[in-house]
């Protein structure tokens, strides 16, 4: 027999019903894709400027990008193989890589992560290696992909576009490794730690980023278009007032300075040419939207 709802029931009802169809959105398996010997491999990534994103994208069909899943309330995942691929920030994976680490519940056979760089990573797969290790996971694999370094106070992209870059022959054998569920994990040495060391002496640590303090608008070149509201992993762009307007913290992949299609940011900290932004040449503006867009 039909019982009638009071308003009230019927808002939680329906509170309910949206929760659970997001609960189990996070554990569909129709991103799972198969590797040659017929094994289900799920790859997550986060970028800026699209590195990771191509590298993921050889890894499996369809790459799962970090700032979508960390949305859902229930990060549970289960696959043979698990991956994780992202760039590094000064020696270190990005602020919202390790959120994930924390968060998930990611069960798997086999576990990989791979780091894409543009000049040393450090030693940041052993920081990465012992984070996931305190969060209950195991790294099976972790290396490394030398591509376009993306750090605008210290590079000039057009030369970085010129530079010969060893990155189809360290994929091709991360690939080859993968295949054959090969146990390494790239060799930090104690010059790397003391390479990194030195350098947040210097500069300071890459964290916490006040995004306001990093970033300088040129008001004359801003269209207003908006796509900086867009390819934010966190959303720290809006209109204000005065026209676009930056605040929070900043994970500082400069997916918003890079993506500008006015080149109308810059940093404060110094832009070695101002006139010279870098997007992977197989990645689309649309696709980290897609990727980032909060
Ligand atoms: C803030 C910042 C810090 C970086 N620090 C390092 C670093 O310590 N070592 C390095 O080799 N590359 C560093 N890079 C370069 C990126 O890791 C590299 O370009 C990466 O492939 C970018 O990936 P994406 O295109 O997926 O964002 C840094 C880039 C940025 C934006």
């Amino acid at each position: 027999m039909e019982t009638k709802l009071n308003r009230r029931d019927a808002i939680r009802r329906m509170f309910k019903i949206t929760a659970a169809i997001t609960l189990s959105a996070a554990t569909l398996p129709t991103f799972i894709s198969c590797t040659p010997e017929g094994k289900k491999r799920i790859v997550f990534f986060f970028t800026g400027t699209g590195n990771s994103l191509w590298v993921a994208s050889q890894l499996t069909d369809i790459p799962l990008s970090i700032p979508q899943v960390m949305k859902n309330l229930n990060i549970t995942y289960e696959a043979d193989e698990i991956g994780i691929v992202c760039p590094v920030y000064r020696g270190r994976v990005p602020q919202m890589v390790q959120r994930f680490m924390r968060e998930a519940k990611l069960k798997a056979n086999y576990f990989f992560g791979i780091v894409t760089y543009g000049s040393r990573p450090t030693d940041s797969t052993d920081a990465w290696d012992k984070l996931a290790q305190e969060n209950g996971i195991h790294f099976d694999y972790l290396n490394c992909v030398h591509m376009i370094d993306n750090f605008l106070p210290s590079f000039d992209m057009n030369q970085q576009k010129e530079m010969e870059k060893p990155t189809e022959e360290d994929l091709g054998k991360v690939i080859a490794d993968l295949n054959e569920h090969k146990q390494w994990k790239w060799p930090v040495t104690e010059q790397d730690r003391e390479f990194r060391a030195m350098v947040v002496r210097m500069r300071g640590d890459h964290f916490p980023a006040e995004s306001s303090r990093i970033f300088v608008v040129n008001r004359d070149r801003c269209v207003g278009c908006g796509f900086c509201t867009r390819v934010c992993p966190r959303g720290n762009w809006s209109f204000g007032n005065q026209g676009i307007a930056v605040t929070g913290d900043c994970e500082k992949c400069l997916a918003c300075i890079h993506n500008c299609p006015q080149k109308a940011i810059t940093m404060n900290e110094g832009d070695r040419n101002p006139d010279a932004r870098y997007r992977h040449p197989k990645v689309t503006l649309q696709d980290i939207i897609r990727s980032n867009r909060q």
